[in-house]
């Protein structure tokens, strides 16, 4: 998804004078403004820096040449970019040479926001890498993060900026949490694999007969351990004019099993729904679902679920879900197309359609440049006959983890 994810050999010595170029050419490029303090505070640590930086250069400059003396004769001129030595010089002054920060580290109160966490392994899973690849190409603004986050295209190529970003990946020693690489975006009908915080606000808007109705759900979405989730739903109903709360959804999902490599998650999980009308029964609602990386621009979803009532078995049915969405940009900000295919075959169909048929063209809009609030839209027509003649969807959806709904614009 992210242009050139790819680590390549580059050669160290290479990226590392251009590095040094680049520091010596606009030093504010890489201590921005903020980072400079002005004061005996702000010029003791800048004094501090610099020692820290031209011990670090001694100590990356003894790699290279143990890398040089050491290697054989023929790889000699080209030393490999090591991106550990190079995160060392280039990251470690604002994100502590293990990946963090020490608590008290007097550096800390020189940042408007703390770089986070890099050995946090849920808060290091969870955010894609073609995220992160942005981020330290192109600066924190670029993706709404603060502007003591430097830009650097100009030090490192592409391939240098991957390595370095698979590095900072690496990090946590836990691995036991799903990569935000295969988090795909949510679609209306297909349920998606990755455990999430977020809260989604869905509507759904049916038309029968010319006869409107309005189906409204608050969701919470709360990750929990590892790889797990809970939901809690809440779905309000309006029919003629009349609107009451009508069911309320406890759910559990657990992401049984992925690969990064093969852009690929598989999650099972089961919701119970308890309706609040007196005649009405409550329904279990196991599933399995898959999200699929298909290429930089395509990513499929594919889901199974079955609506099982705990009283008149009869009226339950089994729902599956597929969708495909067209990635047309890296950036988190954008408008992503997509296709949506449902089947739906109740236990006992009647005299009605035996499987019946939906499709729900659909947009999907990173609303915030961070990423963390979108929109997904669309239009759900039946091709069998149905119940309804068309529903119109929207989703609002809010990545709490990532930060409050109204910062990061
Ligand atoms: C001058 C200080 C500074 C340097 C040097 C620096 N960073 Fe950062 N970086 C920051 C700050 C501050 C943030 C936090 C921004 C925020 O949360 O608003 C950050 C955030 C990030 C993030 C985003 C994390 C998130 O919250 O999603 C990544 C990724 C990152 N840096 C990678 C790097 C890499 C890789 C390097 C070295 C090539 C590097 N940084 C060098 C200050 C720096």
């Amino acid at each position: 998804m992210s242009d050139g994810r790819q680590s390549r050999p580059v050669p160290v010595g290479d990226a590392l004078i251009r590095f040094g170029d680049l520091a010596g050419r606009g030093a504010n490029r890489l201590s921005p403004t903020p980072f400079f303090v002005p004061g005996a505070g702000g010029f003791s640590y800048l004094a501090l820096a610099t020692l820290q930086a031209i011990h670090r250069l001694l100590v990356v400059g003894g790699v290279v040449l143990a890398q040089i003396l050491l290697a054989p004769a023929a790889s000699a001129s080209s030393p490999v970019f090591d991106p550990a030595a190079v995160y060392q010089v280039a990251c470690a002054p604002c994100h502590g040479v293990s990946g963090r920060v020490p608590e008290g580290d007097p550096m800390l109160q020189h940042f408007k926001n703390v770089p986070a966490d890099f050995t946090d392994p849920l808060f290091n899973s969870r955010e894609p890498a073609s995220d992160w690849f942005l981020v330290t190409k192109h600066g924190g603004p670029s993706l709404a993060l603060s502007s003591q986050m430097p830009s650097f295209a100009e030090a490192f190529s592409d391939e240098e900026i991957s390595a370095l970003v698979a590095y900072v990946k690496q990090f946590p020693e836990d691995r036991g949490y799903p990569p935000g690489d295969l988090n795909f975006f949510l679609p209306i009908r297909t349920i998606k694999a990755f455990p999430e915080d977020e809260v989604v606000l869905k509507m759904r808007y049916q038309d029968t007969d010319g006869v409107g109705s309005w189906r409204n759900i608050v969701e919470l979405e709360k990750r929990i351990g590892r790889r797990h989730q809970v939901t809690l739903e809440l779905i309000h109903e309006i029919e003629d004019d009349d609107g009451s709360l009508a069911e309320m959804e406890l759910g559990w999902k657990t992401a049984l099993t992925w690969s990064l490599p093969r852009q690929f998650i598989l999650s099972g999980g089961a919701n119970l729904a308890f309706p609040f009308a007196a005649n009405s029964q409550v329904e279990a609602i196991p599933y399995l679902a898959l999200g699929k990386g298909l290429s930089d621009s395509f990513t499929l979803q594919a889901s199974a679920r079955s609506h099982v009532p705990t009283e008149r078995f009869e009226d339950g049915d089994f729902e599956a879900s597929a969708i495909i969405h067209c990635l047309t940009t890296v950036w988190p900000r954008g408008v992503f197309p997509a296709f949506e295919v449902t089947a739906k075959a109740p236990f006992d169909p009647g005299d009605g359609d035996a499987v019946q048929v939906s499709l729900t063209p659909q947009l999907h809009f990173g609303l915030s440049r961070g990423g963390h609030v979108r929109l997904n839209t669309g239009v759900e027509i039946p091709v069998s006959r149905r119940d309804y003649d068309f529903r119109v969807h929207a989703m609002l959806i809010w990545d709490f983890a990532d930060g409050w709904f109204w910062k990061r614009w």
